[in-house]
C-alpha cells in the first residue's frame, strides 16, 4: 500500500509538471484527489489494515494528498500567469500606429441660418414650436380665412393627400394650432418645412423652409410688428439695415404688409443682387385678421396681434452668395463642406 501511494505521488507529480492547461489539470485533480480518485481509492482500503500499519499509512497518505494538492496550486498559479501573459501578447496595441480620423459633421447652410434666426426670436421672448408637414387643409387654409372657393387657394400650389388633407403651404396653421391650445398672450415662432407643387429650378423647389411668427396680447398695434421686425432685421443684417412695409395682402391679415430691407451690396441704388430694385424683399406680415382669433375662441374686442411669415432658402443664398436653390437638396460634398 505504502509503494502504491508513492508511485501515485510519483505519477501525479510528473503528469502535473507536464500538463499545459487549465483544463487538463482540472482532470488531473479529479483523476487523484477526487471523489472517485485514485488516492481515495486506497483510502477506502484503509479499513483492511492492521491497527499499527493504519496511523503509518494514514499519515503517508496525508502527506501525498497535501503534496499532490500543492503541486496543483503551484502549477495553476503559473498557467494562469502564462494564459494572462498570452492574453496581454495578443491583444497589444502599437500606440504609435497612426489613428483612423473621423470626418467631423457640419450643419447644413440652411440649419446655420435657421439656428440664428431662432435665437434672435428667443431673445425676444419668442417661444418656437413645432407643427405637423402633413397638416389638415382646416389648419392651412380654412381657419386662416381662406376658404374652398378663394382665389389665395390658387397662388399656393397644393399637394393634396385628399379632400381634407395637404402637404402644409406655409407655416401659418402652426398659428392656428398654437392659438387652439394657448390663450394669450402668445409670442411664438414657426420654423419649418413647407410643399408647392411647384417645378423645380434654380429659384424654386417644391420643397423650401418658412419661418412663421405670432404675437397676440391686449392692445398689440402695427408699430409692434414694425418694431419687432426692424429689430429682428437688425440682428440678422447688421444695425445699420434699413427696412421699408409696402401694402399688400393676405387673407389672414388685416391691414397687411410686405417687408423690404434695403439692398446690403448697392445701399438702394440697385444692382444684380436686388434685380435694379435697390430692395430685397424678405418676409409677409400683418395685424393677424378678427376671423381667425375667432376661429381660435380668442375674443377679437378683447385681443388683436400681429403675423409674419418668411422664406428661409433666399435669406440663406443671399448670406451665402448662393445661385442655385437646389444646392441646398442635392446632398453634394463639396458644396456642405464650405459652411
Ligand atoms: N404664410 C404667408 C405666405 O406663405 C406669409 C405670412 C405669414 C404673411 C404670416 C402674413 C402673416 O405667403
Amino acid at each position: 500500500m505504502k509503494n502504491m501511494l508513492e508511485q501515485i505521488k510519483h505519477t501525479a507529480v510528473d503528469a502535473l509538471e507536464h500538463c499545459s492547461n487549465l483544463k487538463f489539470l482540472e482532470d488531473l485533480r479529479v483523476q487523484y484527489l477526487g471523489k472517485k480518485g485514485e488516492l481515495t481509492q486506497i483510502l477506502k482500503q484503509m479499513g483492511k489494515l492492521s491497527a499499527e500499519e493504519r496511523p503509518v499509512i494514514g499519515q503517508l497518505a496525508n502527506e501525498v494528498r497535501a503534496k499532490i494538492e500543492e503541486e496543483i496550486s503551484v502549477r495553476m498559479k503559473q498557467l494562469k500567469e502564462e494564459k494572462l501573459q498570452n492574453q496581454l501578447q495578443a491583444e497589444k496595441i502599437d500606440v504609435t500606429m497612426p489613428g483612423k480620423k473621423f470626418d467631423i459633421g457640419k450643419k447644413h447652410p440652411l440649419t446655420l441660418v435657421m439656428d440664428e434666426i431662432k435665437e434672435i426670436f428667443l431673445g425676444m421672448g419668442f417661444d418656437v414650436v413645432d407643427g405637423p408637414e402633413v397638416e389638415l387643409d382646416y389648419y392651412n387654409f380654412e381657419a386662416l380665412n381662406i376658404p374652398k372657393d378663394h382665389p389665395a387657394r390658387d397662388t399656393q400650389d397644393t399637394f393634396y393627400i385628399n379632400d381634407n388633407v395637404v402637404l402644409r403651404t406655409q407655416t401659418s396653421p402652426v398659428q392656428i394650432r398654437t392659438m387652439e391650445q394657448k390663450k394669450p398672450p402668445i409670442r411664438m415662432i414657426s420654423p419649418g418645412r413647407v410643399y408647392r407643387s411647384d417645378a423645380l429650378d434654380a429659384t424654386h423647389s417644391p420643397v423650401f423652409h418658412q419661418i412663421e411668427g405670432l404675437v397676440v396680447d391686449k392692445n398689440v398695434t402695427m408699430s409692434d410688428l414694425k418694431g419687432t421686425l426692424e429689430m429682428f432685421v437688425k440682428s440678422l443684417y447688421g444695425e445699420d439695415s434699413v427696412v421699408r412695409f409696402r401694402p399688400h395682402h393676405f387673407p389672414f391679415t388685416e391691414p397687411s404688409a410686405e417687408m423690404d430691407v434695403m439692398c446690403f451690396n448697392c445701399h438702394g441704388k440697385g444692382c444684380r443682387i436686388c434685380k435694379g430694385e435697390g430692395w430685397i424683399e424678405i418676409l409677409g406680415a400683418g395685424m393677424v385678421h378678427p376671423k381667425v382669433l375667432q376661429n381660435c375662441n380668442i375674443d377679437p374686442e378683447e385681443y388683436s396681434g400681429f403675423a409674419f411669415g418668411m422664406g428661409l432658402e433666399r435669406v440663406v443664398m443671399r448670406r451665402f452668395a448662393i445661385d442655385d436653390i437646389r444646392m441646398f437638396f442635392d446632398n453634394d460634398m463639396r458644396f456642405l463642406n464650405q459652411f
